[in-house]
């Protein structure tokens, strides 16, 4: 029998549907009501052309957690029974709304994969024992092959212990920043370099971000960059990249977010090609979310690529960067920045953004996400060469490519949506980005 329970952490996990992997602690007090819905507003949005925009509410009482229906189109059910009024909720209970299945776990019954820490570790029904320990089997965090400590070349860096081949040319591996241990580089652009790190304090691995010298050297650069980093923190959302802190290490600025093992949607298409329908449409459906929530925070994120779409091991995109981008655009020092960076950049920039007399705002966003969606489908950015002046110019000049004509087994409609999201002019273009996530909405 299920027992009703009070004061655990609970968490909803998607074991079926569009956004399946997500998962979200329920409310643990009576606070503000805690609601499931496909609209950004809901406290669990759920991409699920299935659900209503507000669907079902789930409260915490003195007996536990209960759910109710919000007079949803499709209803809500628990166990297959669809329910009315509050109704509450056990372990183990099987939520369904729209297409889309979430079971009620608790915290302990569910550790969260697959970051190690310095506790106990789960992969694949093995456990291991405290990494670092010597004790059991290890795992490289970075290749993920199990090692034989007494006869293979090892190097330990915080609690990890890694192969030799994965650490031997990482400088960096083992230096200290304030609480921060790093590991490993993950991917180097034109704000900085970046890391795996493990955070001492709070025994969770981060990504850290340092960034160029430029950005700490320069008082304008410096209170720029940290008033946007400011406004960037404060952009919670499911697929927005979260930002937890900027810090400085003597001169250097550094920015620590959560991190994400999985691979950004560049590698990804590098490694694999032109993504099917199945996994382009709702990724282009969240990052059109992400953006409109920015937006209707009166932020423009301006480097929208795929580079800055990271995709976490069930797939799910987050966006990273999320208004910093501005701080590498164009500026004398951007000069310093290795050219396949810009020309990288480039090929995903509005028109408007590569003339300076004129006015940028939310929609060259939205162009750079319809590139990005147009590479993720085919394989290659609307406009492509590495000759720099001539990009420019067909930014400038030319008329969206046809989707259609690269990969013939897209739907006419796509074409449409590219030839509106990637207009010359803005006001061509979907007016918001939840407009342009409907219009993705109806491929889908
Ligand atoms: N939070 C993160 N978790 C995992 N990998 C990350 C994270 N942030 C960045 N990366 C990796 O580092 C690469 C470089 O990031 P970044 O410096 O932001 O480059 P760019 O300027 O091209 O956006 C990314 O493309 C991604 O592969
Ligand atoms: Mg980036």
């Amino acid at each position: 029998m299920n027992t009703p329970f009070a004061d655990q952490s609970i968490i909803l996990k998607i074991e079926m549907g569009p956004d399946q992997g997500r998962r979200a602690f329920l409310p643990d007090s009576e606070q503000s009501p805690w609601t499931l819905g496909r609209s950004i507003e809901s406290s669990f949005p759920i991409l699920d052309s299935q659900i209503s925009s507000h669907h079902s509410e789930i409260r915490f009482t003195e007996s536990g957690h209960q759910i109710r229906d919000l007079s949803s189109r499709n209803g809500t059910y628990v166990n297959n029974e669809k329910i009315f009024d509050w109704h509450p909720l056990s372990v183990d209970d099987v939520i369904r709304i729209g297409t889309t299945e979430l079971s009620v776990k608790r915290t302990s019954d569910h550790p969260t994969p697959p970051t190690p820490s310095s506790e106990s570790i789960e992969l694949s029904h093995t456990i291991l024992t405290d990494p670092g320990s010597g004790k059991g089997p290890e795992r490289c965090p970075r290749c993920l092959q199990f090692i034989e400590i007494e006869s293979t070349p090892v190097r330990r860096v915080s609690c990890y212990v890694f192969c030799s081949p994965c650490i031997e040319n990482e400088d960096a591996a083992g230096r200290r920043m304030k609480n921060l241990t790093l590991l490993y580089e993950l991917g180097r652009g034109a704000i900085g370099v970046v890391y795996r790190a493990r955070h001492e304090l709070l025994e969770m691995d981060v990504a850290v971000k340092i960034l160029h010298s430029q950005f700490s050297h320069d008082s304008t650069q410096r209170e720029r960059f940290l008033r946007e980093a400011r406004i960037g923190m404060s952009l919670v959302h499911p697929h927005i990249l979260r930002v937890h802190d900027i810090d400085h290490d003597g001169d250097q600025l550094f920015l620590t977010t959560e991190y994400i093992p999985g691979q950004d949607l560049s590698h990804r298409i590098l490694e694999q090609g032109p993504q099917p329908l199945e996994f382009s449409i709702p990724l282009g459906i969240r990052m059109a979310q992400a953006l409109h929530f920015g937006h209707s925070h009166e932020v423009i994120h301006r480097d929208v690529k795929p580079g800055n779409i990271l995709l976490d091991e069930n797939d799910i995109p987050r966006l990273a960067d999320f208004n910093i981008a501005r701080a590498a655009q164009f500026t004398p020092a951007s000069q310093n920045t290795p050219q396949g960076v810009v020309i990288g950049t480039l090929r995903y920039m509005a028109p408007e953004q590569l003339d300076v007399n004129r006015p940028v705002d939310h929609r060259a966003d939205l162009y750079a996400l319809g590139a990005t969606l147009f590479h993720t489908l085919t394989g290659e950015p609307p406009f492509n060469t590495d000759n720099r002046l001539r990009l420019i110019r067909d930014v400038l000049t030319a008329a969206p490519p046809l989707a259609s004509d690269r990969r013939p087994d897209l739907p006419a409609a796509l074409d449409q949506i590219f030839q509106t999201v990637l207009a010359q002019d803005p006001s061509d273009r979907y007016p918001s980005g939840s407009a342009f996530a409907e219009a993705l909405a109806y491929i889908g």
